[in-house]
């Protein structure tokens, strides 16, 4: 059964010149783009993206990288997107990244750790109705 995820190239990856190298490795997996935009989110969108983190020491900085330039939204969707686009983003600490990741290749810093996939169904269906509130 197929499903979607939300996946962001957050602005460090922006920056890094990595959105081509993210969306080809969704592609070769087999998980298919069904909606993708570049756009800087204003802060009320983040700190609903990020809600669950509002109690986090590391909010404030968190907002402020996420809305600091522009990303890359997208929907992926096939069969168990979120485990699926998980495996190749890679652990959350790029250091402890499996090399091969995504994190695991372009990064070094938790904070800025290049991708966000949604981490499950229940997220996903949030995320994407957040990102993309027009989608069916
Ligand atoms: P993401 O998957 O987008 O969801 C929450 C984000 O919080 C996570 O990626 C990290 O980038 C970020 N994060 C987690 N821990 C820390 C930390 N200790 N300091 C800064 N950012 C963090």
């Amino acid at each position: 059964m197929s499903e979607r995820t939300l996946v962001l190239v957050k602005p460090d990856g922006v920056r890094r010149g990595v959105i081509g190298e993210v969306i080809s490795r969704i592609e070769r997996k087999g998980l298919k783009i069904v909606a993708l935009d570049l756009r800087t989110l204003p802060r009320e969108t983040a700190e609903a993206h990020y809600e669950e983190h509002a109690e986090k020491p590391f909010f404030g900085e968190l907002v402020e990288f996420i809305t600091g330039g522009p990303l890359v939204a997208m929907v992926v969707e096939g069969p168990r997107a979120v485990e699926a686009f998980r495996a190749l983003a890679g652990a959350t600490d790029p250091v402890s990244a499996t090399p091969g990741t995504i994190r695991g290749d372009f990064a070094l810093e938790i904070g800025e750790n290049i991708v966000h996939g949604s981490d499950s169904t229940y997220s996903a269906e949030r995320e994407i109705k957040l990102f993309f509130p027009d989608l069916g």
